[in-house]
């Protein structure tokens, strides 16, 4: 099967597999383990950030860096359709004991107005406190969108001049570092604090960063032991980290490029799907506007061999485009999804 779903079913390259073979590890929870330690190092330069921590996951950095800005009853402000929001299995209250306050956004983007509306104190109808801000770049939801910089300068200008904290859910920030030509620190250094995960485009088995000031990544280490995710001779996961900023982070430009044929292919086939909506590795398919219902879609694509994903979007499938997708697989799907999908359906 071409295997479009996500960006999560790469596997460690050949190199990557020889960097794990190779590291050289200690115990981490002790802080004693340097390939951990090079990688924090890396990532905090790479995001324009004073300390960073390897952590499991990108879920359990976004819910570390919330309980570090919010206390219980605070309220979280948010894109509507941000993964803290909807796929983190409302550990922000679980947690961090936060209210939720989802903003709905175009292409996952909020505007200063917005969030000045939501943030602003009322007795009438809400005392709880606006206490941190979380954006998502790229979007996932949105189909993998990018903040502009000045969109992005605006909105956390505003969030300072409220007094929120900031947060960066940047799982795919090297994707729109790379897809605006822009280093990853003039987004992330932005921010109060930022999630970076390693499992996506970047190719590793696992691993994630938040990274922030160093006060604040001293008390995400001890949210780390709370959470169970302080770990031991890590470093074997963490060198494919550091493999991988040297080796993956250029070629993002590839899986940026293979989305857009895809996308230019499947219109050019008469399929629904909007190319100038394509700006990284996402590409949306409204198989609704075909007259399919989506689990019908995903099965007539996975006899073709070939495996896309529902979205947040009830009438809305994706393909993703990765490592272990190649100019062939990209050439295969292009005309193996319009063939599938043609005939059924209304349309
Ligand atoms: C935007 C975003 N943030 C966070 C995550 C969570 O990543 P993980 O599966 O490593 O917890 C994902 C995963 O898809 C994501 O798309």
């Amino acid at each position: 099967m071409i295997d479009l779903r996500s960006d999560t079913a790469t596997r460690p390259t050949p190199g990557m597999r020889a960097a794990i073979a190779e590291a050289a590890v200690g115990d981490e929870q002790k802080r004693e383990d340097p390939s951990v330690n090079e990688l924090q190092e890396r990532a905090a330069a790479l995001l324009g950030q004073e300390a960073a921590v390897f952590l499991p996951t990108a879920t359990m950095a976004n819910q570390i860096a919330l309980k570090l800005h919010g206390r219980p009853g605070d309220m979280l402000l948010a894109e509507r359709d941000a993964h803290v929001v909807i796929y983190e299995y409302g550990g922000a209250a679980a947690h961090a004991g936060l209210l939720v306050h989802a903003i709905p956004g175009v292409a996952g983007r909020i505007t200063v107005e917005q969030l000045e509306a939501a943030a602003a104190p009322s007795t009438k109808v809400a005392d709880q406190r606006a206490a941190v801000l979380a954006l998502e770049d790229t979007h996932n939801s949105s189909g993998g969108r990018c903040w502009p910089l000045d969109e992005l300068e605006a909105v956390i200008g505003a969030a300072r001049a409220l007094g929120l904290a900031t947060h960066l859910d940047g799982a795919r920030l090297l994707n729109a570092a790379v897809a605006q030509g822009i280093a990853p620190a003039a987004i992330a250094g932005r921010f109060d604090t930022v999630t970076l995960c390693l499992s996506k485009g970047l190719g590793c088995p696992l691993g994630a960063i938040l990274a922030g000031r160093g006060d604040a990544i001293e008390r995400a280490w001890r949210e780390k032991h709370l959470f169970g995710g302080a770990m031991r001779q890590a470093g074997i996961v963490a060198a494919a980290g550091t493999y991988a900023l040297d080796n993956h982070v250029e070629r993002l430009a590839d899986d940026h490029a293979r989305a857009r044929r895809l996308a230019d292919a499947w219109g050019d086939a008469g399929l629904p799907v909007d190319p100038a909506q394509v700006e990284t590795n996402f590409v949306q398919l409204d198989v609704g506007a075909l007259g399919l219902g989506v689990s019908e879609a995903l099965g007539l694509l996975r006899e073709a061999g070939v495996g896309l994903s529902t979205t947040i979007h009830p009438t809305v499938v994706r393909a993703v485009t990765h490592l272990d997708v190649g100019d062939d697989d990209v050439d295969r799907a292009a005309t193996l999804v319009p063939q599938a999908l043609e005939g059924h359906g209304r349309a």
